[in-house]
């Protein structure tokens, strides 16, 4: 079956429209990694899968993490008694992107609505390729060189504002990471790297780095670059990982809202 792609703002974000079988036997595969490279996220509605489906569609796109989670499956949610880390995933209510520390950050992940809060819990996305282009020339050439240091310290201050000496040591165990601000993608294009993570600017005073980073994240969030989902229940989800920021809007931790995640590895290094 032919995929009918629906796009939900000008830059960013499509429903896919197909079935259940064409996604299962990989034959639209190329073609759906492509809508997903130029669309940031892309999602199928209404089409009741199974976990072992969704690992199956997954690796029509690309390999699977499956270390994380159960046969390639991680549940999301904030409740403590389904996710041991779960308030680590309290950092998923600021824009960010996934495995910004690691040397392959994840190609993209699939999402699958299981439960739904009943308020609150959409998830927001801003095309980070998008936000690079429609800089000023002048501001791109300021930005090209720049390099961030990215911390999973810097992240937790989001969500513990006031962290003891020992939890500020904790999370210092984590290497720290550099990342180039505009990241030039093996394909040419270049998006902006920024996200919770994103501790300071390289050899620029502190006031300046931070300001810079506030607005440029202040820029790429700004309502033309972002998708925000209404959830519905069964649907599937996939995002860019490389090309887009992510984060879930608040909602109650005792609603039950639960996610299932499949991680496609990273193809490309953030050096
Ligand atoms: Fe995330």
């Amino acid at each position: 079956m032919a995929l009918e792609v629906i796009n939900m703002t000008p830059r960013i974000g499509s429903e896919i429209k197909t079935d259940v079988k064409t996604l299962l036997s990989g034959s639209e595969a190329t073609n759906i990694r492509n809508i997903l490279e130029q669309r940031g996220v892309i999602f199928f509605r209404g089409l009741d899968i199974d976990d072992a489906q969704q690992v199956t569609i997954a690796r029509t796109l690309g390999k699977t993490v499956d270390s994380e989670g159960e046969g390639g499956i991680y549940k999301i949610s904030l409740d403590k008694n389904v996710n041991a880390r779960a308030s680590y995933l309290k950092g998923s209510l600021f824009w960010h992107f996934d495995g910004s520390l690691q040397p392959y950050p994840n190609l993209a992940a699939l999402l699958r609505a299981i439960r739904l809060s009943d308020t609150g819990g959409q998830t927001e996305f801003c095309n980070t390729y998008a936000a690079y282009d429609a800089l000023p020339n002048e501001e791109k050439r300021q930005i090209e060189h720049l390099r961030v240091v990215h911390s999973a310290e810097r992240s937790q201050y989001y969500v513990n504002p006031e962290m003891s000496y020992e939890e500020v040591k904790f999370w210092q165990k984590s290497p720290t990471k550099t990342c180039p601000l505009v990241w030039t993608h093996q394909s040419g294009r270049k998006s902006l790297l920024l996200g919770a993570t994103a501790d300071y600017v390289i050899d620029q005073p502190v006031e300046q780095s931070r300001a810079l980073l506030a607005r440029l994240r202040d820029w790429s969030t700004q309502p033309q670059f972002v998708y925000r989902h209404e959830w519905q229940i069964g649907d599937l989800l996939i995002w860019s990982n490389t090309g887009t920021m992510h984060r879930a809007l608040p909602y109650p931790l005792d609603s039950g809202r639960l996610m299932h995640r499949t991680i496609l590895a990273g193809e490309e290094p953030l050096l």
